[in-house]
């Protein structure tokens, strides 16, 4: 039995997002297309006697259940208690609180890795019911690739890996409560949700202007509407060439959609940041990460 493994956990970005409606169980009912980029943390997960111990680069991160990577440790070992514990250190790239699924992914990094440390021979669907448990996004980052998302985000409609796209990552200097932001959206304050229908016809005619045309995000309305550094960001980034500004998920990252990775370069280099991070990132494709970070902040 391997006694360490290093477990990469990608970032996502959504392409779409539409709440088609608020469910009984205090949920939102989504329709929205994910897609994993090539922004990700990186954990090392270590077979212990007993217990569950986090520790990250990153300060910031919380402590015990409040992790996703914790809760993820707990929902798993819970079922297997003779097996032992899990000490996991996560080198932190995501940004907190950024609309990335930073917290599900790694959630779904620990479920795969425990699997594979502790050989329990989970089946992907066992892995996906239990990522469920732990939060709307955990099954689509087990998944991983693109997909259309639908109920609370767990029914997953893969994509084949039609485009390659090149992004531009724009995250403020604040954070949002994903569930505050659900908490005041307004389905009657929509009035530009996105078309998925034509985004899925472009996408797979790999039609880069046609999935551009119809990408929207109906969270916008609440992120966009309190914090005006969203809509300013989204025309930055078109100045600087993008062919689409959106913001991902609930915010605040807002990403533009680039031509080819020249363009995309070349808006990472005139992108002068105030107080944001910014990434130059792709899409994921299951090979080792990459991207380009830059931080500036002109108080310092
Ligand atoms: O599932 P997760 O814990 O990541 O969701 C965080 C919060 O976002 C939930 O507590 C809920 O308030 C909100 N949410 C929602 N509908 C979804 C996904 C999340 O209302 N489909």
């Amino acid at each position: 039995m391997a006694h360490q493994l290093v477990v990469e956990a990608p970032a996502k970005v959504n392409l779409t997002l539409d709440v088609k409606g608020k469910r009984s169980d205090g949920y939102h009912e989504l329709e929205t297309v994910m897609h994993q980029i090539s922004l990700a943390d990186r954990l090392t997960i270590t077979a212990i006697p007993e217990g569950i111990e986090v520790q990250s680069n990153c300060p910031d991160l919380p402590a015990g259940e409040m992790n996703l990577a914790y809760k993820a440790a707990q929902v798993i070992l819970k079922e297997y208690p003779d097996r032992g514990g899990v000490s996991i250190y996560i080198d932190k790239n995501i940004p907190l609180g950024a609309g990335l699924a930073g917290g599900s992914t790694d959630a779904a990094a620990v479920l795969k890795g425990i699997n594979v440390l502790y050989n329990l021979d989970l089946s992907p669907s066992q892995l996906m019911a239990m990522g469920g448990a732990i939060g709307s996004d955990v099954p689509f980052c087990l998944q991983g690739g693109t997909a259309l998302a639908r109920g609370r985000g767990e029914i997953l409609e893969p994509l084949p890996p039609n485009l390659h796209l090149h992004l531009l990552l724009v995250k403020p200097g604040f954070s949002v409560s994903t569930a505050e932001v659900y908490r005041r959206f307004d389905m009657d304050k929509v009035n530009n949700p996105p078309d998925n229908r034509a985004f899925l016809e472009g996408w797979h005619h790999c039609d880069m202007i046609g999935i551009s045309r119809a990408m929207e995000n109906v969270l916008e309305t609440v992120t966009a509407a309190h914090y005006q550094e969203i809509d300013q960001i989204k025309e930055r980034l078109i100045r600087l060439g993008a062919i689409k500004a959106l913001m991902s998920g609930s915010g605040p990252t807002v990403f533009g959609l680039f031509r080819d990775r020249a363009s995309a370069e070349q808006a990472w280099y005139e992108f002068q940041p105030c107080e944001e991070e910014i990434f130059l990132v792709t899409s994921y494709d299951g090979r080792k990460s990459a991207w380009k970070r830059n931080v500036c902040n002109r108080s310092t």
